[in-house]
């Protein structure tokens, strides 16, 4: 009997002091990175105030120029935020950026420094540090791309490039088995690599690395974490996928044993990345789409483990404000516009242009007026493959008896654009389950009315009711597109006006200043959190 003890006994107290053990391990490594950083971080803020000093200086010589008209929009977002009182106007912590990547030069790319610019304008005294593993590149020269590329300008003094050694264990081709698991893991060295460069204030992913958050919060329990996701590392979707009668890419390989192994594999990381999620202070997703799909896989763990906040949805910035200065709407331009369909996209597959062909087709034969009506379909050719494509669409619009009344604009300039932009009547979209639709955003910032594929993000986010009316037409089959075309032809002049104008003012929900104070309404909770929290230096 008292054998039997002998050996429960330290086997129960073991199961339940290990966790105690490996929080305290979990802290003594955070203690330790913070110690080991502390002289650098200390270094780093000695030279943002050098540099601010320069910039300062050099700045009074050249006269108070703003180079952007921002200003405006600083002064309305601070405004607004400092009556919650909670996250304060002059906090002067550290964000750190988890952003391997970050010179690729991509949409993930775009949100990273338009949510940076956004951070300086609201708290100009933090500091934001980026955690790349592009070693090739400096800081100026990350800057100047960014000004080309996207046309965001940063202000260069409390911007800092950290630089990871390891960012090869992030890479997909690393693990050519068992991917998923292995980026995750993976990231969790380079996440160390990162905090041993410096531990932030406040740490965001930016970039679909969830495991680094939790890790953090393994390291460093006060310090509040936040994750931008535009894509869900495993979705419901691929989990769904791989039964009987599954779409993409992984159908029907859930058969035999190695398609059970895997997909336990698969379930086994949903539960593991379903816990992650649930540790993550603030969340915020590229869209709709993106939103259920995180919400579904992270909510009971974050409702478990009361986590306040909601998934929110903050819209990656488009350029709205660009086409709106650029495109007239008004009862003027009202002249200037012709019966065209615009169809602005790469030609691929999956953006279906048949479908838009067809339904054109569709359209001409029935409509009763014959008035001219023109097809115009925009896109880049990037090889022969697409090259071959065209060439099979205009083999059907021909067949179709509609080659005379379709035109085909290939690799068309930015200025082209514009004036196709400016001049027709309807923007298409014929994809299926599209996640968003930046080409529809810029559609309804023109001013056409959009007529688009009814599922996903066109669906849930872009042609929606604003102001109490509708902003375009939606449909799947050509006939109700064609229906959906006759249904735009047939509004009075009036009404047409008055769409376009709500579509415009739908278009606002996308700019960069509602992105801005988005993104700032968020991260004001993780500065709150920071602030009550109070782990300064
Ligand atoms: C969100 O991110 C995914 C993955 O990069 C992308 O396919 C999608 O278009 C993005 N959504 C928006 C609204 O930009
Ligand atoms: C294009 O749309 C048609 C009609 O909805 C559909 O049957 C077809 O599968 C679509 N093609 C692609 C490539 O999505
Ligand atoms: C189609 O194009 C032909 C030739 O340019 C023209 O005669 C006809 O009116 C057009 N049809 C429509 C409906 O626009």
């Amino acid at each position: 009997m008292i054998y039997v003890l002998l050996l429960v006994l330290p086997a129960v107290s073991c199961f339940y002091v290990a966790p105690f053990i490996l929080t305290f391990c979990g802290q003594a490594v955070g203690w330790y990175l913070r110690r080991k950083s502390r002289d650098r971080r200390a270094q780093l803020l000695a030279r943002v105030q050098i540099e601010e000093e320069e910039l300062h200086r050099g700045k009074k010589e050249e006269a108070n120029v703003e180079e952007d008209g921002w200003e405006t929009i600083e002064s309305h977002v601070t405004g607004w935020a400092t009556n919650g009182g909670k996250a304060p106007r002059d906090w002067e912590g550290v964000v750190g950026f988890f952003h391997p990547f970050c010179n690729a030069g991509g949409g993930g790319e775009r949100v990273l420094w338009a949510a940076i610019r956004a951070t300086q304008k609201r708290w100009p005294k933090a500091v934001c540090v980026v955690y790349t593993g592009d070693r090739d590149v400096d800081k100026s020269a990350i800057l100047k791309r960014v000004e080309q590329r996207f046309n965001i300008h940063l202000h260069s003094p409390t911007i800092i490039f950290l630089y990871l050694s390891t960012r090869y264990y992030v890479l997909s081709s690393t693990y050519p088995y068992v991917t998923l698991l292995g980026q995750s893991l993976g990231s969790l060295i380079v996440a160390y690599d990162a905090f041993s460069l410096l531990v932030p204030d406040i740490f965001i992913d930016t970039m679909g690395y969830a495991f680094t958050l939790a890790f953090s919060k393994f390291l460093f329990p006060a310090i509040p974490t936040g994750a931008y996701v535009h894509y869900p590392t495993i979705s419901t979707d691929m989990l769904g996928s791989l039964g009987e009668g599954g779409q993409g890419l992984n159908a029907g390989t859930g058969r035999g044993w190695r398609g059970k192994a895997k997909r336990k594999y698969w379930h086994l990381f949903a539960r593991i990345y379903s816990w992650v999620g649930g540790g993550v202070d603030v969340v915020m997703t590229n869209s709709s789409w993106t939103q259920a799909h995180i919400r579904s896989l992270w909510g009971p763990a974050r409702a478990e483990r009361s986590k306040p906040s909601d998934v929110e949805v903050v819209f990656p910035p488009v350029a709205v404000e660009e086409l709106e200065r650029a495109v007239d709407v008004s009862a003027e331009s009202e002249r200037k516009r012709e019966r065209v369909i615009l169809y602005i996209a790469q030609f691929r597959p999956e953006k279906n242009h048949t479908l838009i062909l067809r339904s054109f087709a569709e359209f001409l034969n029935q409509s009763p007026d014959k008035q001219p009506t023109k097809l115009a379909l925009i896109g880049s050719v990037r090889h022969s493959d697409d090259a071959t494509r065209v060439y099979d669409l205009r083999l059907l619009a021909h067949e179709l008896k509609i080659k005379e009344n379709v035109s085909f604009i290939c690799d068309a300039s930015w200025p082209e654009i514009l004036d196709w932009l400016r001049k027709s009547w309807i923007g298409v979209n014929g994809m299926w389950n599209e996640h968003f639709g930046i080409g529809i955003v810029e559609y309804q910032a023109a001013g056409l009315i959009s007529v688009v594929h009814d599922s996903g993000g066109p669906k849930e986010d872009i042609v929606v009711e604003f102001d109490g009316g509708p902003t375009g037409f939606r449909a799947t089959t050509a006939p109700e597109f064609a229906e959906a075309f006759r249904k735009v032809f047939a509004l009075s002049a009036d009404e047409t006006l008055l769409m376009r104008r709500r579509a415009r003012a739908s278009a606002g929900r996308f700019t960069e200043e509602a992105f801005a104070r988005r993104w700032t309404s968020q991260v004001e909770q993780l500065v709150a959190l920071e602030s009550s929290s109070g782990t300064g230096f």
